[in-house]
């Protein structure tokens, strides 16, 4: 299998910081659970510290910026989980749903193995209202449309809540629309290379497009159609937590 993760993973756990606001909301939708598996663990964000946690993970890049003392990890694949039926109280996937091969698949494992799951991932149609999207790399919400989005993944898992997972101002996980409101991070070609979906896109109209971010930043435009860089508060861009019953 090749690893996406040898190339993209280089930097990860420096840019893809668990942000403690996002980490509280997550602990919230685990309840009770005691036991729990994360799959598509990476570095071991949002991995509780006062449960049993057990990570899966493919990518020998992400295992190897685990930090030390974090969770076990076993390098598996979500489609394939190595653990017998209703092993975890809970089941934990944190963007990663949209990696595997075989969605469907990998729900009805994580169903298999755990009593509870909890899902972090986006709707699809909120996101691809993103100024990023809309303005400069639409080519983003055409390459998410074959991709399971919340409305999949809640219906793979049956009865679900899905909640908005409001996105703070200075959010320290840089996922894609982490930085609304931050628009000169889109500049940092650091930055971009831990969002999947921007590595991912044509290096041309990237760099086609960070240009004209940075001379719409330069003369005004950005700030015109979008208010001021750096300003407080939440948005919702879509990041939806979808936790079953
Ligand atoms: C965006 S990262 C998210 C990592 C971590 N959950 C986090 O929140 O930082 C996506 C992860 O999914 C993993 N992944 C890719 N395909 C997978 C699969 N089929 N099963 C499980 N994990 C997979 C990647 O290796 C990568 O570590």
């Amino acid at each position: 299998m090749t690893d996406p993760y040898r190339t993209l993973g280089t930097g990860y756990a420096t840019r893809r910081r668990p942000d403690p606001r996002v980490a509280a909301i997550i602990e919230q939708a685990l309840g009770g659970a005691r036991s729990v598996v994360n799959v598509g663990a990476g570095t071991g964000s949002y991995e509780p510290a006062d449960r049993t946690v057990t990570a899966v993970e493919p990518s020998p890049v992400m295992i190897a910026q685990r930090p030390p003392g974090s969770a076990p990890v076993v390098q598996a694949v979500a489609e394939h989980l190595p653990f017998a039926d209703g092993s975890f109280d809970a089941a934990l996937a944190i963007l990663t749903v949209h990696h595997w091969t075989d969605p469907a698949r990998g729900l009805a494992e994580l169903r298999r193995v755990s009593r509870r799951q909890v899902v972090l991932t986006w709707d699809h149609a909120v996101m691809s209202r993103f100024w990023l999207v809309t303005d400069y790399l639409p080519e983003i919400a055409e390459a998410e449309q074959d991709l399971p989005d919340c409305g999949f993944i809640g219906r793979e898992l049956g009865r679900v809540r899905v909640a908005e997972l409001p996105v703070p101002h200075d959010c320290t996980d840089g996922f894609l629309a982490a930085y609304w409101n931050r628009p000169h991070a889109y500049l940092d070609p650091a930055v971009r290379a831990s969002i999947s979906t921007l590595a991912r896109l044509d290096p041309a109209r990237v760099a086609e497009a960070t240009s004209r971010l940075s001379a719409d930043l330069a003369s005004g435009r950005w700030q015109e159609r979008h208010g001021r860089p750096d300003s407080a508060g939440t948005a919702d861009v879509g990041y939806r937590l979808v936790s079953s019953h």
